[in-house]
């Protein structure tokens, strides 16, 4: 916190522009604010994250200590790595990012390691592990709990019979891997599923997703299951099905299960499944703080998921007060 206040003054005008500080107290740059963080998340575009900085803004106002800047990337890797540059000139005292892409951040978050700043990876990774901590899900648990459940649907083990859609989420990621990999861990073993698709990504939007599902409706007369790497692009094959009046015939799944979304798509039994991803919001400011403080923190925190189907949707949305 050496040069704290002439940089404030320096960098606060110029980071004005590219980052939107957000100050639980209402105040400007208040004085008694013990911690600066820094966090840079990849993109704002998408309903996960938008929730997501909901979630760590609200942490934020539960710590009248702390100072939280809120970078937003605009989902381009050259804003991100421009924003993290910033944060580490801002001596911030910890800095949370939530990569758009594994390679292409892990260049400047091993600078801020190596400026001595704590670094929190969060959802995504990077390419070093030399960060504090990571808080994210664990992206191949879930893949395999929608393998299992895809096998389900087509007959079950050892019987399952019928055709799969996947659509990718951002082939640079992590979470994209590891949701394929364990849900290949369970359809590899059934000789009677075919997978229609080759490594077909939609970047983990619906739009996109809409796209390739239209040409994959064109090309296949018959789809039994749509596996989306996220609810929006499950949603977004959805959509292109119900055009063509084919999406009857066919059960989406996908992932990330935010009330607003994924969840209240299944209850009104657009979706057939999704599997919650919740974000690391709070727990990753929470952990930040807790190592500020000086107190031990784990090099890895998991978050839990959970199936969403007819049967506990409406549960799951009343739990969230909806
Ligand atoms: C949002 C998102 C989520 C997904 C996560 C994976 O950008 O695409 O929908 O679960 O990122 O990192």
């Amino acid at each position: 916190m050496k040069r704290r206040e002439f940089i404030r003054l320096a960098a606060f005008a110029a980071a004005l522009a590219a980052t939107t500080a957000f100050l639980p107290g209402g105040d400007a740059i208040a004085q008694d604010k013990k911690w600066t963080i820094g966090f840079s998340q990849a993109t704002t575009i998408e309903p996960w994250r938008a929730q997501f900085n909901k979630d760590i803004i609200a942490e934020a106002a539960k710590h009248p200590e702390v100072e939280l800047i809120v970078t937003d990337g605009e989902d381009k890797t050259e804003k991100q790595v421009a924003d993290v540059e910033n944060l580490i000139r801002q001596e911030v005292d910890a800095l949370l990012v939530s990569p758009k892409e594994s390679a292409g951040l892990t260049g400047v978050v091993q600078q801020a390691i190596d400026a001595k700043i704590p670094v929190f990876v969060l959802d995504r990774n990077v390419e070093t592990d030399q960060y504090t901590q990571f808080v994210g899900g664990d992206n191949k648990l879930i893949g395999r709990a929608a393998g299992e459940y895809a096998v389900e649907l087509l007959g079950g083990p050892g019987k399952a019979e019928g055709t799969i859609v996947e659509i990718w989420g951002g082939m640079g990621t992590q979470p994209a891997h590891d949701r394929h990999d364990g849900f290949h861990e369970f359809t590899d073993k059934e000789p009677g599923i075919k997978h229609l698709l080759d490594q077909q990504s939609g970047d983990w939007k619906q739009d996109e997703a809409y796209n390739i599902m239209a040409t994959a409706l064109r090309n296949h007369e018959e789809i039994d299951i749509v596996y989306g790497h996220n609810d929006p692009m499950a949603y977004g094959a959805y959509l292109a099905a119900k055009d063509v009046g084919r999406e009857k015939d066919i059960k989406f799944i996908g992932i990330d299960a935010l009330p607003g979304e994924g969840v209240t798509w299944v209850k009104n039994g657009e979706l057939t499944a999704t599997f919650l991803y919740a974000t690391p919001g709070a727990e990753g400011l929470r952990q930040a703080i807790k190592h500020l403080n000086g107190e031990k923190v784990e090099k890895t925190i998991t978050l839990p998921t959970e199936k969403v189907t007819a049967e506990n949707a409406e549960a799951v949305l009343k739990e969230k007060g909806m």
